[in-house]
């Protein structure tokens, strides 16, 4: 059997330390399945003194991840430090040194993949990120080998497992929003920077990326509409529930005759749906094809081994494929570089269709409904349910709940405006997207 394959890891922190030891532990199996060792000689740290996940007995440990990048002994780079400015420079160092590179980092192939991947396909190198979208699902292979046969319409999941346990654990548990959020960093699964997750950036990194490879088109963070799920309040949990509705994160991408749609934010989801009862750090996404119809993948979303799995994954992909002419590999976006779609419309969320979960705050008095029923028929929205919350004890006004069929984001604008300028209403109109999904 040929030498093991000599691996540069930059960051050893929750996944970077996971890679190791499942590394380890498993070296046996993923040899056998590699048709070579797998060894990690090398490996960056910021700080040598801190306490790892992983032991670092056989490897070298510096503070300088381009020393790393620029050993001509490292055949693959695995980059698991986060962030786009020093993880930019040192994957394309590593691209231009003829290195392949694995990353676990959506931020940078949402922002820079486009041009990563063009470097990568001059350099004749792969660059694998399984580990970016969804945690230990293998998302994008099942997309870009697994699915290949199928025109994509549409893609939508919970793609971030620190929002999705902040959500369950609130509904659950009537946790508070600050403690679950800690909690969640303190077991790996946030961001370094957590606003990512809580203002739904890190789903729209990982929308992104899906959309790409569903459909063939580059990479475009900008076009993503992203809300993350920081205004949600346990009384709209608790008034979904009444309705028979969960609310969840959700990445929802598709492409029509009008243009691709990207989308990321909290949505009801009647209850008795799969999707709808996925709890925790799991995450889950649904891909419809015209010839296979929906199918659902499901699996933890975050935390330092199941990351590790995607992360050494795309290791024994990148071995496996050493030998194979660079031309004939899986291409990085799934369609080949010259065959993207780069004349593609992207839809406004304007111009996006869905229904709607409204609360509207409003005078416990009679005529108000009439008036709310009014506008909303003036502007072309039906109503699927509606009820009224009684106020507590010396409040004057009642939270009006409604439900609505689907309609344009534009024409509901409109309704919420009209809304809100009832001398009746005060505040803003809580609006929260809902999809039926199959
Ligand atoms: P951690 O913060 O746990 O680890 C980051 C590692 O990089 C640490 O070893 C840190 O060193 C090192 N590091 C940080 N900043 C620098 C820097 N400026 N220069 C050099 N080294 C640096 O992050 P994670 O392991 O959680 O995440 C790594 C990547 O994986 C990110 O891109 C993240 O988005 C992605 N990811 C994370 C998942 C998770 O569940 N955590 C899941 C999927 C993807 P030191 O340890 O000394 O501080
Ligand atoms: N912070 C991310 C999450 C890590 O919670 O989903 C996995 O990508």
């Amino acid at each position: 059997m040929l030498d093991p394959v000599k691996v540069g890891v930059l960051g050893l922190g929750t996944v970077g330390g996971g890679v190791v030891n499942v590394l380890r532990r498993n070296a046996q199996e993923i040899t056998r399945r590699a048709g070579r060792g797998i060894q990690v000689t090398h490996a960056s740290v910021r700080e040598l003194s801190k306490k790892r996940l992983c032991s670092t007995n056989g490897m070298i440990l510096t503070e300088h991840p381009m020393d790393i990048v620029n050993r001509d002994d490292i055949e693959v780079v695995v980059e698991l430090i986060g962030g786009t400015s020093r993880a930019f420079d040192l994957v394309m160092k590593a691209i231009s040194s003829g290195k392949h590179v694995v990353t676990a980092n959506k931020a940078l192939i949402a922002l820079h993949g486009n041009q990563i991947f063009a470097e990568a396909q001059k350099a004749g190198v792969n660059v694998a990120f399984e580990a970016a979208v969804a945690g230990g699902i293998p998302i994008i292979k099942a997309i870009r080998e697994g699915l290949s046969g199928n025109k994509i319409n549409w893609v939508a999941g919970i793609i971030n497992g620190t929002t999705n346990f902040i959500l369950s654990e609130m509904r659950e548990k009537g946790r508070a929003f600050g403690e679950v959020l800690k909690e969640a960093q303190a077991l790996g699964y946030a961001e370094a920077d957590p606003t990512f997750d809580v203002e739904g950036i890190d789903a729209a990194h990982k929308l992104t990326i899906l959309s790409a490879i569903a459909f063939g088109i580059p990479l475009n963070f900008n076009a993503v509409y992203t809300e993350g799920i920081t205004k949600i309040e346990r009384m709209d949990v608790e008034y979904a529930e009444q309705f028979g509705y969960r609310i969840k994160h959700l990445g929802f991408a598709r492409m029509s005759e009008q243009g691709v749609e990207m989308r990321v934010h909290p949505t009801l989801i009647p209850h008795g749906r799969l999707i709808a009862n996925v709890n925790g750090v799991m995450n889950a996404v649904l891909v419809n094809g015209d010839a296979v119809g929906s199918t659902l993948y499901y699996g933890a979303g975050a935390g330092s081994e199941p990351t590790a799995s995607a992360v050494v994954s795309d290791l024994v992909d990148v071995v496996r494929t050493l030998t194979v002419d660079p031309e004939n590999r899986v291409p990085h976006l799934a369609f080949q570089p010259d065959a993207i779609s780069r004349n593609v419309r992207f839809l406004d969320i304007s111009e996006v269709e869905t229904a709607y979960y409204l609360r509207i705050r409003a005078d416990d008095r009679p005529g108000v409904l009439a008036d709310i029923a009014r506008i909303l028929s003036e502007t072309g929205i039906s109503i699927e349910a509606v009820s009224q919350k009684e106020p507590p004890e010396g409040v004057k006004q009642a939270n009006i709940v409604l439900l609505t069929h689907r309609v344009k984001e534009k024409h509901m604008n409109e309704a919420i405006r009209r809304i809100e300028a009832l001398p009746q209403t005060s505040g803003q109109v809580k609006r929260i997207r809902a999809e039926m999904l199959p």
